[in-house]
């Protein structure tokens, strides 16, 4: 690993490199044959820092390369989120933390507006603020009011103008994504009013080290969070993290309620779960020159695997084109020559190359029409919905491997 010293993107001390995941290209940067000569790569590695306990990217390449108008990724392909986010809307509209009196709902990162739809459709005020302009144009599409920006403090200024202070600002999977996180943070402190809250889910930072989930490190997730890191970040700007809920999406996300310092009592949850991550080491850096160690394992033992299924001649392919599988065909070296192609219902990515190692993405049909001996599931996280799709793949025989908890057939 490099020796230059990284720095914090909160606490501004020094950050410990702990693992090198190579070249990378964009996670999402679906690619068509033309773009092949000139693809954006970068060196992505990992650091965590000690004093804000704050796991990070070294390097992101701009948001803007990443989020546009053809961003790749809709929310609404999943049903099992689809469901999960009108779930959630009924625990925002069950909370303590509406106003009776005309409230105000603001999202960011509100895509194809999957969860702010919920609150249109009842008249609730609501703003979605989405720089990706082709799913904020569904979401608009959808009747959600929605601004094609990037959030940031300066916005927050326009928005209390135009509307006012918020009762709830939602964020989910996108918190994560965003490198000025404290200006955000700022941002929210300012647009929040004084009984309002921050609530916002992200893949847990425990569940990663805990499944060697390390394909939820790719360049749009500069943070992953825990606890001990939320906390610290929010501190900063005199709010609390009040709450925290385990949420089995994306494999293991936690969704943090955070509101002004003072105004709610901080549950049991949040002591409890401090406690559960210092028990675990997610404060101490040696925990990551574990986790180093079971990557490292499970690229050997994945290659190994695929390595000995094409020796018996057998057809692999890759079920679900997601921004994870990036991480784990460019780190582990798979190319075309192991997988024949990705299948992936999200029609902006059928017809085009995965990025840096340039697998074709095909629609479902042809998984349906030419199935192959063994499925990589990249979509482990929707594992339980595509397991159920699939049912006939399985029943005649066709096999499934994944990589996380472990690299196994199923
Ligand atoms: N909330 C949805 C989408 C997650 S993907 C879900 O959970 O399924 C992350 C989304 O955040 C993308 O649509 C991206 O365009 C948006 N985003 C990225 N940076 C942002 C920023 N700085 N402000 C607001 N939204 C942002
Ligand atoms: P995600 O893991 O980031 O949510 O991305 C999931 C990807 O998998 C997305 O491109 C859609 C795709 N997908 C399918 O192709 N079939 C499915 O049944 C599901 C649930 C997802």
């Amino acid at each position: 690993m490099v020796s230059q010293n990284y720095i914090c993107r909160i606490s501004e001390s020094s950050l410990m490199p702990f693992l090198d995941l190579g070249k990378q290209p964009l996670g999402n940067g679906f690619v068509v044959e033309s773009d092949f000569t000139h693809e954006y790569f970068y060196s992505m590695m990992v650091g965590f820092s000690p004093e804000s306990k704050m796991v990070q990217l070294l390097n992101q390449p701009n948001p803007e390369l990443m989020f546009h108008s053809e961003y790749a990724f809709y929310s609404s392909t999943s049903v099992t989120m689809a469901q999960h986010f009108s779930d959630f809307f009924s625990s925002v509209m069950n909370s303590p933390y509406l106003s009776k009196d005309d409230p105000f709902v603001i999202e960011l990162g509100c895509n194809d507006g999957i969860m702010l739809k919920h609150f249109a459709k009842r008249g609730i005020k609501h703003l979605g603020i989405e720089p990706s302009i082709n799913v904020a144009k569904v979401a608009n599409e959808n009747g959600v009011n929605t601004i094609s920006e990037f959030f940031s403090s300066k916005l927050a200024g326009d928005i209390l103008t135009n509307f006012g202070k918020a009762d709830v600002f939602l964020a989910a999977n996108v918190m994560c994504h965003i490198p000025h996180i404290k200006d955000v943070a700022l941002a929210v402190s300012s647009i929040l009013k004084k009984t309002g809250v921050l609530i916002f889910e992200d893949p847990y930072l425990g569940d990663v080290i805990e499944k060697t989930s390390y394909d939820q490190i790719y360049d749009e997730h500069v943070f992953l969070f825990s606890a001990h890191s939320v906390k610290y970040l929010f501190n900063l700007y005199g709010m609390d993290l009040i709450d925290v809920q385990w949420q089995k999406t994306h494999g293991g996300s936690m969704r943090y309620t955070i509101s002004h310092s003072g105004e709610y009592p901080i549950s049991d949850n949040v002591i409890n779960l401090l406690e559960k991550e210092k028990k675990i080491g997610l404060d101490k850096s040696g925990t990551f020159d574990s986790f180093r160690v079971n990557v490292e394992r499970s690229k050997f033992e994945l290659t190994n695997l695929l390595k000995k299924l094409k020796s018996e001649g057998k057809r692999i392919c890759g079920y679900g084109a997601t921004s994870k599988s990036t991480t784990i065909l460019n780190y582990c070296g798979i190319g075309k020559e192991t997988i024949d192609y990705i299948c992936d219902i999200t029609p902006i990515k059928q017809g085009k190359f995965s990025p840096g190692m340039h697998i074709p993405i095909l629609p479902h049909k042809t998984f349906i029409e030419n199935p192959p001996d063994y499925a990589l599931l990249f979509a482990w996280n929707h594992a339980e919905e595509i397991m159920a799709k699939e049912k006939n793949f399985t029943d005649s025989g066709g096999k499934w491997i994944v990589h996380v908890p472990e690299v196994k057939i199923l």
